[in-house]
């Protein structure tokens, strides 16, 4: 009976997949799912207090606990007024507005939450707030904090044990701030590695996640069985995203389109052992399962979560998700309560909004009253059993304050030892280990770039451009390199772009990807720096004046670098590992006495032969890796890794990210297009073109270099439109979900005798356009202006997913128009208006 269900259902999935209209089911059924034993039991006496405190609470209070606010929006203030259950802060808000606000910063402003939070006069009960963080690294927010490897790096360890103590660690630096909750551990089994939260994930294999889930979530909290349990050396810890967030095809916020069979086969992997451990928050995942928002899925968060798995502590929205379920907006969503969530994480000017819709929607009875108890009931339980009722200010806390705490000694022992254990050696001709008592030359501009080794959820959410000086506690790749060859003897030379004087020993070139952080790191395939060739040409330029050369590869995922490999005499992938540079120099140097601490590292994700290869994991058919999931070589078992194929395969995906027009050139895979309504249109990606009738042409000029922009010339005798456009449609569907912008610079040499729109066009012949007029008409003409219009501003009017003109003007009357530069990106601060 029930294997017929699963073969039927299997059958429903793949025939859906194959022709996905109309959509696959997203409604899950509890019987196909594991059953979960929890080590936390349900105590009497907190259910009898949550009884007495539901019964003393206002209903405005019940629904100020069902709300969070980021710190960047909200001050202790309000909280006198509005006595919500949580607040954030995301991971570009730092106390009283300061990214780098030193660790006291954090406890006052805990602190000052909590005392307003406590302070109540009509007799109703005070509800203390916890507060929660992305501390996903180590406490990776506060300045000085140890940052451990991502998790990438960490699932290539294979070292449950290690991963419990790391939890440890990070939830006593994050209890020193006074500080509550921390959004990991994260459990995502990604399967395409193209997604920009690939290094979020311990494995592509639901095992590792499996085997680690239950050590960090017991690592952050203490052990259930022991009397320290949520204590005051411990943070609450909240797994995240529910579900299938790594099942998305590489798209951010994406839909995983897969039959149940995956969701519990592949995804669910490490939550039962966590629900076990007793994690005691679950974030719901900002993507969909089948088409339906997990955010408002109920069958998964009620029915599966709640019920078959019996999670009794509370469900967390991602970061204004309840926004995008449908028929809500970020201040108004019944249905997401209604599915299952608890809280809403909410960031911006309309939490007023939210809480007043929210109230009434629980007074009309579209929130039903026994929802709205259930949800305060997880939350107050949760705070029960965190002590946070009994545990005081934060700074009364015993283990609160103790700023020595944050970056100690011990902490970044445990750090250094684990970048040792996760480096992953992928070639070695026998260069390494390398003798200390050398000349090295150190090369590349990541070497000592704290930042660089350090990855995205590191001070800020991007992590990019942050300085070493932010770092105080942080030892660089090159520093500890230069420490190691100092104690034994030799000489170590930092030489970023890799020129030398005298003929190194041997280099090693660090280098890899620069920081990033969740859609931001989305990728079209698995191409290191297509763009840019200098860190290949460098290891093939010390080749060739016979120098042997070591790759210490940073990244966030398997990349394709065979050409890197090839040019390398040995090639280390060090993933993203965080604040103790110094676990690198000590495996690549023998110690004084000649022995060398080996490798222990073997990759947790299946290392790809082509570019296109970004959905490689161990189980599928016909699985053709270059290095497959397990691969890595040691000192003791060496092996020979033979030359590698450098081809490119033609038709690769163009990316629709950063520059898409600039010096002069298109971005790869990109096409200049003039059009004239009915007439063919004229395509190039060289710099002169004319339109079918000559309506609008395009001729090269200069601005800072020779020929580096565009001059378009409108001749007014009918419409023209000029538009940018990929060789196939791009998915913009996530920048459009927030400020990304389509930023132009451009310069208006003779003004429009008629109206002028931008316009972008999709794959299903709609078009959204938006009026360039008034800004084209804010700089005087002949001047170059900056024109930033957010991307929401055209998502009701095309299909973003399937986007093929992301860019372009057009206009009925005369106009000319010079263009220098075109990108996608993050506009300026405050928010662009869209008319
Ligand atoms: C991310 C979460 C994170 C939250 C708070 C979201 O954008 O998806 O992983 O915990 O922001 O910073
Ligand atoms: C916040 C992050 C959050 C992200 C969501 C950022 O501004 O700092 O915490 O995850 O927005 O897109």
């Amino acid at each position: 009976m029930l294997r017929s269900t699963f073969f039927a259902l299997l059958l429903a999935g793949t025939a859906l997949q194959a022709q996905p209209q109309p959509a696959a089911s997203a409604d899950a059924h509890p019987a196909l799912w594991p059953k979960v034993e929890h080590a936390v039991k349900r105590d009497p006496a907190i259910e009898a207090r949550i009884d007495q405190l539901l019964a003393a609470m206002s209903i405005e209070d019940k629904v100020g606990q069902l709300i969070q606010v980021d710190i960047a929006s909200i001050t202790p203030k309000d909280l006198e007024t509005y006595k919500l259950g949580s607040i954030l802060n995301g991971g570009n808000s730092g106390p009283y507005g300061n990214e780098t606000a030193p660790a006291s910063d954090w406890l006052k402003l805990a602190d000052e939450f909590h005392d307003a939070a406590m302070k109540r006069s009509d007799g109703r009960p005070a509800i203390p707030l916890i507060w929660g963080t992305d501390a996903v690294h180590g406490n990776n927010n506060v300045v000085g904090a140890t940052l451990f490897p991502h998790n990438i790096g960490l699932g290539a360890m294979r070292d449950p044990a290690l991963i419990r103590r790391i939890g440890e660690v990070t939830a006593l630096e994050t209890a020193a701030t006074g500080l509550d909750w921390s959004f990991a551990p994260t459990l995502a089994v990604v399967q395409d590695d193209r997604w920009g939260r690939t290094y979020e994930s311990y494995s592509e294999d639901p095992a590792i996640v499996a085997s680690y889930a239950g050590e960090m979530v017991r690592g952050l909290q203490g052990d259930p069985e022991r009397t320290d349990f949520l204590g005051p050396r411990h943070v609450i810890s909240s797994t995240k995203h529910f579900l299938a967030d790594g099942g998305t095809g590489g798209r951010d916020q994406g839909d995983a389109r897969i039959p149940e069979r995956d969701l519990v086969d592949v995804h669910l992997g490490g939550y039962p052992a966590a629900l076990a451990a007793g994690t005691q928050i679950v974030m719901a995942s900002f993507s969909s399962w089948n088409g339906v928002k997990m955010t408002g899925n109920k069958s998964l968060l009620t029915d599966v979560l709640k019920g078959r798995m019996g999670f009794d502590g509370f469900v967390v929205t991602d970061w204004n998700a309840q926004g995008q379920v449908p028929g809500c907006t970020n201040e108004s969503c019944a249905a997401a309560i209604n599915a299952g969530i608890d809280m809403f994480m909410y960031s911006g000017d309309g939490w007023k909004t939210l809480y007043a819709n929210t109230l009434a929607q629980a007074k009309s009875g579209e929130i039903p009253a026994a929802r709205l108890d259930d949800a305060v009931r997880r939350i107050l339980r949760v705070k029960l059993r965190a002590h946070s009722f009994t545990a005081g200010r934060p700074s009364a806390r015993p283990e609160a304050g103790k700023f020595a705490r944050i970056g100690a000694p011990g902490h970044r022992a445990l750090a250094r030892q684990a970048v040792a254990e996760s480096l992953v050696l992928l070639k070695n001709d026998g260069v390494l280990p390398l003798k200390p008592k050398a000349n090295i030359l150190v090369a590349g501009a990541a070497a000592d770039s704290i930042s660089q080794a350090a990855g995205g959820w590191s001070i800020t959410w991007q992590g990019a451009d942050v300085p070493n000086e932010d770092f105080p506690n942080a030892q660089s790749i090159w520093s500890g390199i230069a420490e190691t060859v100092k104690a034994g003897g030799g000489t170590a030379t930092l030489s970023p772009d890799g020129s030398f004087a005298a003929k190194p020993d041997a280099a090693i070139l660090v280098f890899g990807e620069k920081p990033y952080a969740e859609f931001k790191g989305d990728v079209p395939t698995l191409e290191y720096s297509p763009e840019d060739k200098s860190d290949l040409a460098l290891l093939r330029k010390f080749r060739a004046a016979g120098v042997p050369v070591v790759a210490v590869f940073l990244s966030g995922r398997p990349l394709w670098v065979n050409a890197e490999i090839n040019a390398s005499n040995a090639f280390v992938a060090a993933f993203l590992p965080g604040s103790e540079g110094g676990g690198v120099a000590d495996v690549l140097f023998r110690k004084a006495d000649g022995s060398a601490r080996d490798f222990r590292g073997t990759l947790s994700f299946s290392w790809p032969k082509r570019p296109d290869q970004f959905a490689l994991n161990t189980r599928d058919p016909g699985y053709d890796p270059l290095f497959a999931f397990g691969y890595g070589l040691t000192y003791a078992k060496p092996a020979a890794v033979p030359v590698l194929d450098e081809t490119r395969p033609a038709g690769l995906a163009a990316s629709g990210k950063g520059p898409l027009f600039g010096r002069g050139s298109l971005a790869e895979g990109w096409s200049l297009v003039l059009a004239e309504p009915g007439e063919s249109s004229a395509r190039t990606r060289a710099a002169s073109l004319r339109s079918a009738h000559g309506l609008l042409t395009m001729a090269p000029i200069d601005r800072r270099a020779q020929e580096d922009s565009r001059r378009f010339t409108w001749s007014g005798k009918g419409a023209a439109v000029l538009a940018l456009e990929p060789d196939q449609p791009i998915d913009l569907s996530r920048e459009s979900n927030g400020e990304e912008a389509l930023i132009a610079e451009l310069r208006v040499d003779a003004p429009a005798t008629a109206p002028v729109a931008l316009r972008l066009a999709s794959a299903d012949g709609r078009i959204a356009r938006v009026p360039l007029a008034s800004r084209l008409g804010e700089a005087p003409a002949g001047q170059w202006q900056t024109i930033v219009v957010p991307l929401r501003c055209f998502a009701s009017g095309v299909d973003m997913a399937r986007l093929t003109a992301p860019f372009g003007i057009e206009t009925m009357g005369a106009l000319t128009l010079s263009l220098s530069d075109l990108r996608i990106g993050q506009g300026p601060a405050g928010t662009p208006r869209c008319d």
